[in-house]
């Protein structure tokens, strides 16, 4: 794991003192709340519904055990004893009030960690695999990249005020975990013919208003030249980029306008001035960051473990937890675990502080120290014997954190919604809960198989329902809430955007609809068919007789 130097400790202990100077002048009355607006968002502080809501940064997803304690005595101490994890790998606190965050900010400085450019139009947090280092089809590790850029982005000061946010992901395996297609940069690391590390570059890619999949700008730039060519992206957008208007201010506006073939000519000729000049990586720069990511100290296992086995034999219910959240591992002995945020009830990727007090326990006692947030709001450890499974099973059952619902449709991923967003057009938490209440045979849900329900409260697409297989968006209608419903989004190597069935639906029908999807996909499928291949086999009308035609009378849908 990356460890800041002295350069980084005290550009963030700055960073720090600042902030408390602005919030203490704002609080005196000596910044309006719009000389204050862009300070705090800055740092990450938005105002929500009810409170402010605080935006940590978590670069890749990557957490000590002494951050997942800070975080814990954070919000026991300043909030309302949880945290959420978000689907950019980011946290959020929800009811810290103003003057407590720059106290906050100076104790997450102590565990290196920040909330610098979490929000405002700027290079947000990198986001890359959970899996990364342990992932068998792993074809280079990503989180040197990563860190090399996220190190180049923070505080860059031709970059502070673009056009509008800009996201960038990295992957670096067969299969896309990072959704890089859907971001505004999308690096995906490969080798050459001749065996060199560089990337396929995508650009113009997001969810929100309108979303679009990221194009092809480049099949192979050499990792020397990463970050020189990211710079001629970022430049050619940061110029011609809309700031006129904010819906149509994001980089897949400006390559769609343009046409990827012009956007691509654009960035070259930029990337003519900067290439092979002071940002051309260097194999020592590379091997500097890339020390903080090597192997921790694997033991030599067998590959199988009897005990494990034996367990897996005997106890029903760990069987089914281990073949939902467990992952194989590049290491003979070693498996990956996913600790699921979706227990029901609960709302997705939210944690309390005694429950992460326990996460940082049990990543120093089985997975070298370390916990990693996916961006399906689920928590990882990476690297644990097969040997301890069993035991670290029946801790976090007793925690609440082994529901056995990884990809299942429980697993929901989900923003905060109209119950703290103050953009929400409706409740996307309560949609969960209910989808989740009504789906609670876990025979059931494991027939169903893979499946992924996103839920976004409005059209900024926090809950990526875009690229859900099933993607419910909250839309107001005459001040009324409603829920319109896709099918056919995905995510991965495949990604595609899912297409809306018909008319919106009431809060109160979502769960019949979703069981009318389900039923519909069960009735039409053929043996081992996931629920998307069978929506890309047999297409939307079948779903949508289904749901529509044969519904209730009584069913409550929107007439537009
Ligand atoms: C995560 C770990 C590592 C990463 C990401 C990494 C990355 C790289 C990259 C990008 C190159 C240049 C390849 C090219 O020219 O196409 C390179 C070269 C090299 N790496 Fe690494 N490396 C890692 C670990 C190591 C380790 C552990 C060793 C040796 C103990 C090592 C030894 C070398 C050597 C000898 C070269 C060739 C240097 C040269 O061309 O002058 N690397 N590495
Ligand atoms: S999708 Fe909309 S409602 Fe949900 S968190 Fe984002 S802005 Fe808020």
């Amino acid at each position: 794991m990356y460890r800041y130097d002295a350069y980084d400790q005290k550009l963030v202990d700055e960073r720090v003192a600042q902030f408390r100077d602005q919030m203490r002048r704002h609080l005196a009355g000596e910044l309006s709340d719009d000389e204050f607006r862009p300070v705090r968002l800055q740092n990450g502080l938005y105002i929500q519904r009810h409170a402010p809501m605080f935006r940590v940064s978590i670069p890749y997803g990557h957490l000590a055990s002494r951050q997942l304690r800070k975080l814990a005595e954070l919000a026991r101490t300043y909030d309302k004893g949880y945290v959420h994890f978000t689907t950019r790998q980011n946290v959020q606190f929800n009811w810290s009030p103003l003057e407590v965050i720059p106290e906050m900010c100076a104790e997450l400085a102590k565990v290196e960690m920040h909330s610098i450019q979490t929000s405002g139009n700027c290079i947000r947090n990198f986001t890359s695999d959970p899996f990364a280092g342990v992932a068998g089809d792993e074809l280079i590790d990503p989180r040197p990249w990563a860190e090399i850029l996220r190190q180049w982005a923070t505080f860059h000061p031709e970059f502070a005020y673009l056009p509008r946010k800009f996201k960038i992901a990295v992957n670096g395996a067969k299969e896309d975990r990072a959704v890089i297609q859907v971001h505004d940069i999308g690096l995906d690391l490969k080798k050459n013919d001749a065996g060199e590390i560089g990337f396929r570059i995508l650009v113009g890619g997001g969810l929100g208003r309108t979303p679009i999949i990221g194009r092809e700008i480049e099949s192979f730039i050499p990792w020397q030249h990463i970050i020189t060519y990211c710079e001629a992206i970022l430049r050619v957008y940061n110029r011609y980029g809309r700031r006129d208007n904010s819906f149509k201010a994001r980089i897949k506006i400006l390559v769609s306008a343009l046409g990827i073939d012009e956007f691509r000519w654009q960035v070259r000729e930029e990337w003519a001035h900067v290439k092979d000049g002071p940002n051309t990586l260097t194999v020592e720069e590379v091997h500097r960051v890339a020390d903080f990511f090597e192997d921790p100290a694997y033991e030599a296992l067998p590959a199988d473990d009897v005990g494990y086995h034996h367990h897996i034999a005997e106890d029903l219910a760990f069987a089914s937890w281990v073949k939902r959240n467990v992952r194989a591992h590049k290491k003979p002995g070693y498996a990956s675990v996913v600790l699921s945020l979706k227990k029901p009830g609960v709302p997705p990727g939210d944690i309390t502080s005694e429950q992460l007090e326990l996460v940082a326990d049990w990543a120093d006692r089985f997975s070298f120290g370390e916990a990693r947030v996916t961006h399906e709001q689920n928590l990882v450890f990476a690297d644990v014997k097969k040997s301890e499974l069993h035991t670290l099973w029946q801790l976090a059952r007793k925690a609440g954190l082994a529901t056995p619902n990884i990809g299942l449709l429980t697993d929901i991923i989900c923003c905060p919604g109209g119950d703290f967003c103050s953009l929400a057009n409706a409740k996307s938490i309560p949609i969960a809960a209910a989808i989740q209440e009504r789906f609670d045979d876990l025979d059931y849900l494991h027939d169903v198989g893979d499946i992924e329900i996103n839920i976004s409260g409005c059209m900024n697409a926090c809950g990526h329902h875009h690229v859900g297989h099933i993607g419910i968006l909250g839309v107001d209608k005459n001040g009324e809430e409603w829920y319109q419903v896709t099918i056919g989004g995905s995510q991965g190597n495949n990604a595609a955007i899912g297409k809306v069935i018909g008319p919106s639906f009431a809060r109160a029908e979502m769960p019949d609809v979703i069981s009318e999807l389900i039923e519909t996909y069960i009735q039409e499928r053929h043996e081992d068919e996931l629920f998307i291949d069978t929506v890309r086999r047999i297409g939307l009308d079948p779903f949508k007789t289904r749901v529509y035609a044969d519904r209730q009378p009584h069913r409550k849908v929107a007439n537009v």
